[in-house]
């Protein structure tokens, strides 16, 4: 089942993995769209938490954002234990972008005029992020002079307004001022993420000319037509990996298990279900200046069944024989033509750093990250990681799998530079 994946390069969905999206739900009819929207940044890899206006409520519960987001839904500045836990500023600085919507007159005018009387308008007034506001309101008061001017402050400010839809209204009239499908509001997204990349300076280039090998997933190891053993990786870490790469001007080919992830601007993708494919895919891809494994390889696999395995009239189960899998890692660094620089991942639940430290000699890679697992992160929004070196250990502050595969990124671009 290894192939080119025919999504490779089309639209920009994969920038949005592991990116922190703070949305503003505003008070208005359209507020209900912003459910399917969460659905799909978080379906795009993107962590949502929301911020429901008071208007907003009026239209949908934050239960339901809660519930979409699985984050905790903020709405008042006066909360003191939404304060204790995160404060209105921290929440702002903690978004990679704060998209607004439905973007209601009523917000457009006191984010143009700077007034800061809740919790959205104050966290829209305090952020120094990226802003990109989804107006949707009835035809008049979107042709109003008042929201014509305050709609223009803002794009002078720099916010990325998204033009309304035109068509018939919620209201009974006619015209612009409809909500954009969410589909149209999440392709605005990516592909402000995927400006923003290519935009960084002196970000572009660092890696041109290199190419850097990225296995991402899980592994599916069937045990026979209808079943496998697989294991709860998501991918969006080694997905992050490849775009941060590739957003560095290397070429990427990313091997990737079973996942329903969108591939990263400017990314190779080989899709792979099985250890041993994913194997072969890596062989395949040689040679490359550098690997970076993230994969989560099972460690063992069955001889499938050629046929459904049925259940037995005496009720007992069948026996399934483990066979080992290759360790796609050791047989990179043994081999010949062995990338310069080798890169593994370790999850692991105790006793981290000792146990990636010994993975790192026992496997033969340069360096390995060492993502502590012990509260749950595997499958989640952020990663605790430790970069163990030749030189010793580096512990990063806990950070969101976008921000991780920055630091990453730069760092293997810092090694390459220093080795030139
Ligand atoms: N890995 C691999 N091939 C395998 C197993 C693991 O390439 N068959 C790679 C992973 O992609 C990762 C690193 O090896 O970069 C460590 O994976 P991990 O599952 O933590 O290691 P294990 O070998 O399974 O070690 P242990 O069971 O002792 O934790």
């Amino acid at each position: 089942m290894a192939g080119l994946d025919s999504r490779a390069g089309g639209g920009h969905d994969g920038a949005m993995i592991g990116k922190r999206i703070l949305l503003v739900v505003g008070g208005g009819i359209a507020a209900y769209k912003a459910c399917e929207l969460i659905r799909l940044l978080r379906k795009a890899g993107a962590d949502v938490r929301c911020v429901l206006t008071e208007g907003g409520a009026q239209f949908i519960t934050a239960m339901t954002l809660a519930a979409l987001s699985e984050n905790p839904v903020h709405t008042s500045l006066w909360d003191l234990k939404d304060e204790a836990e995160m404060g209105h500023i921290q929440l702002s600085r903690q978004a990679d972008l704060i998209v607004v919507c439905p973007a209601t007159a009523d917000l457009i005018a006191k984010m143009a005029a700077g007034i800061s009387d809740s919790l959205a308008a104050t966290l829209l007034l305090a952020t120094d992020k990226p802003v990109l506001a989804v107006p949707a309101m009835n035809v008049r008061m979107w042709q109003h002079e008042a929201t014509r001017r305050n709609v223009a402050r803002l794009r002078a400010d720099g916010v990325t307004m998204i033009e309304p839809d035109e068509g018939p209204m919620a209201c009974g009239e006619y015209g612009p001022g409809r909500l954009p499908d969410p589909e149209a509001i999440v392709a605005a997204i990516a592909a402000h993420f995927a400006a923003h990349f290519a935009a960084m300076p002196g970000v572009a280039g660092r890696l041109a000319g290199r190419h850097m090998l990225v296995t991402a997933g899980p592994t599916h190891e069937p045990i026979d037509p209808v079943r496998y053993i697989a294991n709860r990786s998501s991918g969006r870490q080694g997905f992050a990996i490849a775009g941060a790469l590739a957003a560095l001007g290397a070429r990427v080919t990313l091997v990737a298990g079973p996942v329903a992830l969108a591939t990263p601007p400017g990314v190779d993708r080989i899709d792979v279900e099985t250890a041993r494919d994913m194997a072969a895919a890596v062989n395949a891809a040689l040679p490359a200046d550098g690997a970076i494994l993230v994969a989560a390889v099972a460690d063992w696999r069955v001889e499938p069944a050629p046929t459904k395995i049925k259940k037995r009239a005496d009720g007992s189960p069948p026996a399934l024989a483990l066979a080992e899998n290759p360790d796609i890692l050791a047989g990179l660094a043994a081999d010949p033509r062995r990338p310069a620089l080798l890169v593994g991942f370790a999850a692991e639940t105790n006793d981290v750093i000792a146990h990636a430290t010994a993975k790192r000699a026992r496997k033969g890679c340069d360096w390995i990250v060492a993502n502590d697992v012990s509260g749950d992160v595997m499958g989640g929004a952020d990663n605790s990681i430790h970069l163990i070196t030749a030189a010793g250990t580096e512990s990063w502050d806990r950070a969101a799998k976008g921000t991780v595969a920055a630091r990453l990124a730069d760092r293997i671009a810092a090694h390459f530079e220093s080795i030139a």
